[in-house]
């Protein structure tokens, strides 16, 4: 078994610095295209058999060291009651604006409504045994609010910052039974077999560091502590946090996602030896020649400077027209230019 992943996440010395790809199974591997091409991308995430295969062909075609299960954050919200379609983009028919709204969500049980998540889980487990551990994720409470608030993806999040605002009691209580609802579907993933726990919050970096602590802070905190994670790392990734890393490091969790916006030796400063980090190359590098992205690998491996405790990923998820090639190098740098 690898497990440069786990032990860096637990702050351990490791023989390289491990390494994974936010979005690594996904539209840049011509594999993953002959599997979609055959059916929509929520058929895929809700047939098991399906996810698991496109989840492990990363794992042979880039050798990194953990496998991401293949889902989306938005798959456990459809059965809190809000019908969902991608074009590509999550798109939700009825977004959530009233009390009467949020009243009418209601708290999914995982194992009688996403069951084939929790199945792709233990079939992974059974076909990763001996390679890498799998990572389970879900989307932060405020992240899987903004696409319920919205409706869709957006630029400025207006409505559910007007929400936060101007009816900050249906905002709380949107965020309650989104937390309540995370909490249940991540153990239920831990309890499948989920070996770490990423949550991605996309959008917290959109509010001032006040109204993070004001309005994000509590939720992530509440979940993060409802986790069974005695041996389950949870890594917390806030894209946009580089301005108040110490306050999003109040949530809890092992460890910190970077975005690229943040000096990764900074960061670490900031954090202290307690947690360790993950991340965090431009996404974009991977368009460079070779020996840019040789470069850039190693400028963020010095930026860490040896400090145990560094899993080596993209600032944010990786872009869909990638070679593949490029990514195959950039993971082969980090472990060659790592070695101890
Ligand atoms: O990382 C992995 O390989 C695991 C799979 C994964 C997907 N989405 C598959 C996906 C994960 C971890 C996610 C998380 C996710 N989904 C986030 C948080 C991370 C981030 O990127 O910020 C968010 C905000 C979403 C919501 C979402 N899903 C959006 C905005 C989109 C469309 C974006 C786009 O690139 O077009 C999706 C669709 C989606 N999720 C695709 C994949 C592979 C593309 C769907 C397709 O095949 O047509």
């Amino acid at each position: 078994m690898n497990t440069r992943f786990l032990d860096a996440c637990w702050g351990k010395p490791v023989d390289r610095t491990p390494v994974w790809l936010m979005r690594q199974a996904g539209r840049y591997l011509p594999e993953y295209m002959a599997v979609r091409s055959k059916c929509t991308f929520l058929e895929l995430c809700k047939t098991p058999d399906l996810a698991a295969e496109v989840t492990i062909q990363p794992v042979d075609i880039l050798g990194v060291d953990a496998a991401i299960l293949f889902s989306d954050i938005l798959t456990p919200v459809e059965p809190m009651g809000m019908k969902l379609d991608f074009v590509p983009g999550p798109v939700f028919e009825h977004p959530i604006r009233t009390m009467a709204d949020v009243d009418a969500l209601r708290i999914p049980n995982p194992e009688e409504d996403v069951p084939y998540v929790l199945e792709a889980v233990k079939i992974l487990r059974r076909e990763l045994a001996g390679k890498v551990p799998l990572i389970g994720f879900g989307g932060a409470p405020f992240t899987l609010a903004c696409y319920m608030v919205e409706g869709k993806g957006s630029k400025d999040w207006a409505n559910i910052k007007r929400m936060m605002y101007a009816a900050p009691e249906v905002y709380a209580a949107l965020m309650e039974k989104v937390t309540m609802m995370d909490m249940e579907y991540l153990n239920a993933q831990i309890r499948a077999g989920a070996q770490a726990i990423q949550i991605f919050d996309t959008w917290g970096g959109v509010l001032s560091p006040t109204d993070y602590a004001r309005f994000v802070l509590p939720y992530t905190t509440k979940l993060i502590n409802g986790l069974n994670r005695q041996n389950v790392p949870v890594i917390h990734f806030v894209k946009g946090a580089g301005t108040m890393l110490e306050i999003v490091a109040q949530a809890g969790g092992d460890v910190m996602g970077l975005d690229w916006h943040t000096n990764l030796g900074k960061a670490r400063d900031i954090l202290g030896p307690g947690m360790a980090v993950q991340g965090n190359l431009d996404p974009t590098v991977l368009y460079a020649p070779k020996e840019v992205i040789e470069a850039e690998v190693q400028r963020v491996l010095d930026e860490n400077a040896g400090r145990p405790g560094h899993i080596f990923n993209l600032g944010h998820g990786i872009l869909p027209t990638v070679p593949p090639e490029n990514a195959i190098h950039m993971v082969e740098c980090v472990h060659r230019l790592s070695q101890r």
